[in-house]
């Protein structure tokens, strides 16, 4: 008998370890056993694969992704009241760190196809102040590195990537080079958040950069601000990735472009899905970036999104909204620079996106049941 109630989950993490359990098992254990639990031989090792994985210099190991976002900033020696530009639609932690270090964030809109910050708006929002701009590669594709890396050369800015939701991603600039996001800019900065494309069993994060000089100074700033034990040539902080979640890491990082395939399998099948609905808008695909789909996200054309969200729910199908409020709405960051309506696009996708479960153990009877639950809900509805 058909059933009408399924139990999915936004991202299955635990169908992913099952199948690498063994590795997984055995590689936490052997880092139990030897009992380097900080700055172990693993650490290293994972740093060393995911430097070769991405084709980068050098790879900064840290606790979290936030972390990652200060501690480049910290390295490039940013004084208060430098201006950094960002997108207005994104997580917290990008415009958190700017703010933390009193820096001056300043949002700039988005693309409203690709979510990504508008090269064009961010070129207005140069200011003599300004010192980067953190391009975020927002649900796990690239924004437009070609442009955004041509306005920062002529206007002498770093570009520090935000690459936690899109790690693995390539970026083909337009002389032909491809690029791994989160290696081009100055600086990129990853989370390993257990939910991210890369993820770990904890908190987890890494600065990459090509640049020897700033990598060394990197690499002390995350360890207290020392090269040799006690003395402290910068003021650091204490952000280190765990030995047991390098060991794991590892591991998943060989699996990496086998679950990219698997997301964006599953992304193919709600494309096909729900393309020329009227009321649902597909993510775009762009020809510069490949799409590593750490979120699947519709914008909403006219349907109810509470009511749609309601429906998913009552047949078991989360749905989460990334994100509901911008970040120049949001209390902690309000400034009198910024009102409600300056930044239309970022404001119009609050207000209507809606993210499906996008994991890499999605089975195509999933796929169908959370397709023709929204089908439904939307013809039902219109
Ligand atoms: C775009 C973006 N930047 C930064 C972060 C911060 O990463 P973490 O949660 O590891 O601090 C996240 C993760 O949640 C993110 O999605």
């Amino acid at each position: 008998m058909e059933t009408t109630m399924k139990k999915l989950q936004m991202v299955d993490l635990k169908g992913q370890y099952e199948k690498i359990k063994a590795e997984v098992d055995k590689a936490v254990l052997d880092v139990v056993a030897s009992s380097a639990y900080i700055n172990g031989p693993e650490v290293k090792a994972f740093q060393a694969d995911l430097e070769q994985y991405l084709g980068v210099k050098h790879v900064i190991p840290c606790a979290n992704g936030t972390d990652a976002l200060q501690v480049a900033m910290m390295a490039l020696g940013f004084k208060p009241g430098d201006e950094v530009i960002t997108a207005s639609f994104t997580y917290v932690a990008t415009a958190e760190v700017i703010a933390l270090l009193q820096l001056k964030p300043v949002l700039v809109d988005v693309n409203p196809d690709t979510f990504t910050i508008d090269p064009v708006a961010f070129e207005k929002a140069i200011t003599p102040k300004t010192v980067a701009v953190v391009p975020v590669h927002l649900f796990g594709q690239c924004a437009d590195m070609d442009q955004i890396m041509a306005i920062s050369k002529k206007h002498k800015l770093h570009v520090i990537e935000d690459v936690a939701q899109a790690i693995g991603a390539d970026f083909s600039f337009a002389v032909g080079r491809k690029q791994k996001a989160g290696t081009i800019g100055t600086f990129g900065c990853t989370s390993f958040f257990p939910s991210k494309n890369l993820g770990c069993y904890g908190d987890g994060g890494a600065i990459f950069t090509n640049d020897d000089e700033l990598a060394k100074k990197t690499r002390m700033i995350v360890n207290h601000g020392q090269s040799v034990l006690y003395y402290h040539d910068e003021i650091g902080v204490n952000s280190r990735l765990d030995s047991i979640q390098a060991a794991i890491l590892r591991i998943k990082l060989r699996h990496l472009n086998e679950y990219a395939a698997a997301r964006q399998k599953a992304a193919s099948y709600y494309d096909k899905a729900f393309s020329g609905n009227p009321r649902i808008k597909i993510p775009s695909r762009e020809n510069k970036s490949t799409h590593v789909f750490h979120q699947y996200t519709l914008v909403l054309n006219g349907a109810d999104r509470n009511a749609l969200r309601e429906h998913l729910t009552a047949k078991g199908i989360p749905a989460m909204i990334y994100y509901p409020v911008p970040l120049h709405m949001q209390k902690a960051y309000t400034d009198p620079r910024y009102k409600q309506g300056d930044f239309p696009v970022t404001e119009k996708l609050c207000a209507n996106v809606i993210s499906l479960p996008m994991h890499t153990e999605l089975q195509e009877d999933d796929l169908k049941f959370i397709t023709d639950s929204v089908l439904e809900f939307v013809t039902k509805n219109a």
